[in-house]
């Protein structure tokens, strides 16, 4: 497996694969690989010759009083992790390369950019937007995959892709969870056993909303007062945001119908949370 850290070195192997005849497939992600981001890599694998996944901690999506610093940085067992899983490259710029000495230009998706997680997390979609743009204008790849568990950020990006009219086909992936149905995430590695077992509400509020609209309940005020319950059970998780929206748009729904998305975010200590569900 290589490993390439300029966006040059990432155009001219994927553009010698495709002059190859071969399908690019990319797989962004910000490190600390788990099962979630393998099950996007074995997705690539399956439909494209060759397969590269990026690996940047994009200073940019992350608030001033976030976690940039501290995120979890786990280069040698990504790549390994991503070898096992038929990555034939990986991409891991530094800083400088995505934002040269004096960067001044931002991808702004208006409208959805501060819904959701852009709401609390203020200029977090800006940064995803902007760096998701560079890995796509740099990886020419037939093929991106993202994770639904990102539900927001998938919105946002193929908004994105379809207004720039960037040539990649965006393919997302369905939500793996661990046997008691947390939802995989590199930041589940903050929580101490109390909390672990604490963010199990969020799974079980969209569970129990799952139930509900298989039973016929399509009141949005309902399913969402239900999901307040849930977490009511549990006063130490404190609720972000709750909503039902239309997964395209992010605008709120005032009744559900299938394909609707049903997203949760919160915080257990001082870790942020999230997970969805498509309801139908
Ligand atoms: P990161 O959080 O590393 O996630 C990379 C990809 O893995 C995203 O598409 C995310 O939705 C997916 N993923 C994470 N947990 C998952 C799970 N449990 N099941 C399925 N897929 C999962 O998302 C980002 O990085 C960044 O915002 C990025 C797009 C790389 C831009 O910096």
């Amino acid at each position: 497996m290589q490993i390439l850290s300029t966006a040059t070195e990432l155009r001219n192997w994927s553009r010698k694969e495709r002059k190859n005849g071969k399908t690019v497939g990319l797989v962004p992600t910000m490190g600390a690989l788990h099962a979630g981001h393998a099950s996007l890599i074995r997705a690539a694998a399956a439909s494209c010759d060759s397969v590269a996944v990026s690996i940047f901690v994009n200073p940019t999506q992350f608030g001033p009083n976030e976690d940039y610093n501290r995120y979890p940085r786990t280069f040698d067992a990504d790549c390994a992790l991503a070898s096992a899983n038929g990555a034939h490259v990986i991409f891991a710029p530094a800083v400088e390369e995505l934002y040269p000495k004096g960067a001044a230009t931002f991808v702004e998706v208006e409208g959805l950019s501060n819904r959701l997680d852009g709401l609390s997390r203020p200029g977090h979609f800006r940064g995803v937007a902007t760096v998701v743009t560079k890995l796509l204008i740099a990886a020419e790849a037939d093929r991106t995959f993202f994770g639904q568990k990102d539900a927001a950020q998938v919105s946002v990006i193929r908004r994105m892709v379809t207004d720039l009219r960037i040539g990649t086909e965006i393919v997302v992936c369905p939500i793996v969870r661990e046997p008691d149905c947390l939802a995989l995430s590199s930041r589940n590695a903050y929580l101490s056993p109390e909390e672990r077992a604490q963010a199990l509400v969020l799974s079980r509020a969209i569970h129990n909303v799952e139930l509900l609209f298989a039973a016929g309940e399509r009141d949005s005020a309902t399913l969402i007062a239900a999901a307040r319950e849930t977490f009511a059970a549990d006063p130490p998780v404190r609720i972000d945001y709750i909503e039902l929206v239309d997964w395209s748009t992010l605008q709120p729904l005032e009744t559900a119908a299938p394909g609707a998305l049903f997203a949760v975010a919160a915080y257990v200590g001082s870790t942020r949370l999230i997970d969805n569900t498509i309801l139908g």
